[in-house]
């Protein structure tokens, strides 16, 4: 994919969640670093077009990500989206979580809904859990129903929002696998982590965003082998520092 913020602004009130954000690249797999509270959830969701800039210009793969809320909700509509937690409806099926919104937003008949959701599950190892509500699975398990469903309508973008944070250390690998296999097989990819170790393993460009702005970014060897930052070399001393 190929992406082009220029001075990206996202404001609440007095904060700058982005403030003259300026990025441009091309990658298959973007994965963005940075301490709490530097804008990486908030740069997420305007990728997917779930919110939009206050000010400045963001362009994915030469469309703009600006204008009437329709143009917005087809963009979003193209990509999937997994957060941090509570990604499933929890009065709905593993099945069903995924089936739902194939057919509400992207207008698939029941059986083809149903037949694209087992292939999904299938795909991740999930096909015995299909019936379960999300109760009966474990935190692992859930994220992956929730991959399952982000990538059933076969999304050009995947947006992933620290999607293991949540979880204990064995599962989190379990998804982290997940996510290699599906960027091994080409799926464009945007996500955040805390994961030094998987974000320089799968991904082909790393940005390290803090207090809303782009402190470095550029191929994980570089970035994490020798950065050029001061700031940077900050950042990873102290997260790399137990790992
Ligand atoms: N809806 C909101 N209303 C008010 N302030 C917000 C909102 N969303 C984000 N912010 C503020 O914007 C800044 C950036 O937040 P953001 O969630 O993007 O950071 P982050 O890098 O994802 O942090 P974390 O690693 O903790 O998830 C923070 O100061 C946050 O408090
Ligand atoms: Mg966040």
């Amino acid at each position: 994919m190929k992406l082009h913020a220029e001075s990206l602004t996202r404001t609440y009130g007095e904060v700058h969640a982005l403030d003259h954000l300026t990025l441009s690249l091309e990658a298959r797999v973007l994965v963005l670093i940075g301490p709490s509270g530097g804008g990486k959830s908030t740069f997420l969701r305007l990728c997917g077009g779930l919110d939009r800039a206050t000010s400045g210009q963001l362009a994915i793969n030469d469309i703009l990500l600006a204008g009437d809320e329709r143009h917005l909700q087809q963009w979003r509509r193209g990509n999937g989206f997994l957060f941090q937690q509570f990604n499933l409806f929890p009065h709905l099926t593993a099945l069903r979580n995924i089936t739902l919104p194939l057919e509400k937003v992207h207008g698939m008949r029941p059986a083809a809904a149903i037949e694209a959701a087992r292939i999904s599950l299938d795909r991740f190892g999930l096909e015995a859990h299909a019936e379960k509500l999300p109760a009966q699975l474990s935190g692992g398990q859930q994220q992956r129903v929730g991959l399952a469903r982000a990538i059933a309508h076969g999304p050009g973008i995947l947006l992933l929002d620290e999607p293991t944070s949540a979880l204990d250390p064995e599962m989190t690998a379990e998804v982290l696998e997940l996510i290699q296999e599906l960027a091994a097989a080409g799926q464009h990819i945007i996500l955040s982590t805390h994961e030094m170790g998987f974000a320089r393993a799968v991904a082909d460009h790393v940005a390290l965003i803090s207090a809303g702005k782009i402190l470095e970014s550029g191929p994980p060897a570089e970035l994490f082998g020798s950065p050029r930052e001061p700031m940077t070399q900050r950042f990873l001393a102290k997260v790399m520092r137990f790992s």
